[in-house]
């Protein structure tokens, strides 16, 4: 089965610039979930329609897929579909078309919708013209009403809320936008399809009801779960339909062995891993492709993007990781910065205020307050005292440090690079370091401290 799906709208209802189905949910462009649902459910041949406007939609779906242009985006659905004739209107076959604004659709009802048709086909010996995806809501207002003979899953038409009688706008089945189609007979009404009267667009709705006029069979199919026909037209749809995905997301991996604190405050999104035993507390946001290794514990309010974090990793309170990987049993925060390019190594120690950026901080390295590493590379074991900091900028190149393995640097020392300081040297606490240190060697800049007795309580007393 082919599908198609309908993108190629303005979306005017949105207020904005950006093309709706291009708005993101949980970091990914709305079109992005409902090609990944019909994936998900087995369809491969995949066919978007787009519009001048949305033609961006290429970028963010890719390649893969067989793409449309509907020259009027204001055209209606039905003349989206008809835009991309090429796609569907040599088989005899079916078609489904689903409307790029529904991101909640589930692949597991794609899957059951057809094999509903194979089912009615085999037992009924019917070929069925068309079925479509509904469900009841205690509020239809806005969308397509399905008006059905009595008693039985036969349509007899779809209105649209703006061209129903107040009748049929107290009718609480809807149209979800996902329908499926048998191509020849789409194509014998194809050419009968008239715009509306009151807005002058083609809708594929008309596309059910002239079946339906001319006899043919086309059957409803209702939605497990209602929240799958949200349709997203409005700011506040989408953030609905936004945390309906969250909480899907978190359920789906709280089912495979995750603990989430206070669920409701946590972000999480599509691309990122979790593994068992993982501990995740309120309030801490799980971006871009993250990785989450077995046990790690996510304390609460802490930012984590695009990072690999490893097995039994601590992420303690209030902590960002951005681009970074942080290997097994390593320990970071509360309110540490690990930064893009840094690779924190086992069991290493990152504490409070400290930041680390485009460098490789070995095993058992201990920074544990008020620190800055940039563009270095610190050996194993080594201790980086409070507030010491590496001078990577001149004002006009980065450069690197490189801290020996065991070296101890004392508090608030400064490492102007390009440097090296050697294996288990010694830094003394508030030196300025400007020049390589060996291996085994100690480290001190400080001018000679003077002590004058008395001194003190005379300046106080004066
Ligand atoms: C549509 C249905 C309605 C259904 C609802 C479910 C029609 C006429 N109505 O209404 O019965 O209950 O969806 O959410 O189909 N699009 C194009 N080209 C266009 C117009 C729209 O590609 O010329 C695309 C849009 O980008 C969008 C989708 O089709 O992704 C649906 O269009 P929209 O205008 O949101 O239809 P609704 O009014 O929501
Ligand atoms: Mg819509």
């Amino acid at each position: 089965m082919r599908a198609l799906v309908l993108a190629g709208g303005l979306g005017t209802r949105f207020k904005s610039e950006r093309p709706k189905v291009l708005h993101n949910l949980l970091g990914k462009p709305m079109v992005w979930y409902v090609v990944s649902t019909l994936r998900q459910a087995g369809i491969t041949d995949i066919g978007v329609v787009i519009s001048e406007r949305t033609e961006e939609a290429k970028d963010v779906l890719g390649s893969g897929i067989s793409y449309f242009l509907q020259k009027n985006p204001k055209g209606g659905t039905g003349d989206a579909v008809l835009s991309a004739s090429g796609f569907w209107k040599d088989r005899e076959d079916y078609l489904l078309v689903v409307n790029g604004d529904s991101p909640l659709i589930m692949a597991e009802t794609v899957r059951n919708m057809q094999r509903f048709i194979h089912m009615v086909e085999e037992y009924e010996n019917i070929k069925l013209s068309g079925v479509v995806l509904t469900t009841r809501l205690p509020d239809p207002t806005g969308y397509g009403r399905v008006i059905k003979e009595e008693g039985t899953d036969r349509i007899l038409r779809i209105v649209e809320e703006r061209e129903a009688t107040p009748e049929e706008r107290a009718v609480s089945e809807v149209n979800a936008g996902l329908y499926v189609f048998f191509i020849p007979h789409l194509l014998e009404v194809a050419n009968k399809l008239k715009p509306s009267e009151r807005t002058g667009e083609v809708y594929i709705t008309e596309a059910v009801n002239l079946m339906a006029s001319m006899g043919m069979e086309v059957r409803s199919f209702m939605a497990t779960d209602p929240t799958e026909a949200l349709g997203v037209n409005t700011r506040w749809d989408l953030s609905l339909a936004e945390n309906v995905l969250r909480i899907r997301l978190i359920k789906h991996w709280s089912e495979r062995g995750v603990t989430f604190h206070i669920p409701e405050t946590v972000w999480l999104e599509p691309d990122v891993t979790l593994s068992e035993e993982v501990e995740i507390e309120p309030d801490v946001t799980l971006k871009g492709r993250t990785r989450i290794g077995r046990g790690a514990f996510i304390g609460r309010g802490s930012y984590i993007e695009d990072s690999e974090i490893g097995e039994g990793v601590k992420v303690l309170p209030y902590s960002v990781v951005i681009g970074a990987k942080v290997e097994e049993g390593a320990v970071i925060g509360p309110f540490s910065h690990i930064r893009e390019g840094t690779t924190v190594g086992g069991s290493a120690e990152i504490g409070a205020f400290v930041e680390v950026k485009r460098s490789s901080v070995g095993r058992k390295v201990k920074a544990k307050h008020l620190a800055y590493i940039g563009d270095a590379e610190v050996g194993e074991g080594a201790n980086i005292g409070a507030g010491a900091v590496t001078a990577n900028y001149d004002g006009k190149k980065k450069h690197r440090t490189v801290i020996g393995k065991g070296a101890f640097i004392g508090s608030n020392s400064l490492l102007v690079a390009p440097l090296r300081v050697g294996e288990e040297s010694y830094v003394a606490g508030g030196s300025v370091i400007t020049k390589d240190v060996p291996d085994g060697a100690l480290a001190v800049e400080r001018a000679e401290i003077r002590v004058l007795e008395g001194k003190g309580r005379r300046k106080l007393r004066d």
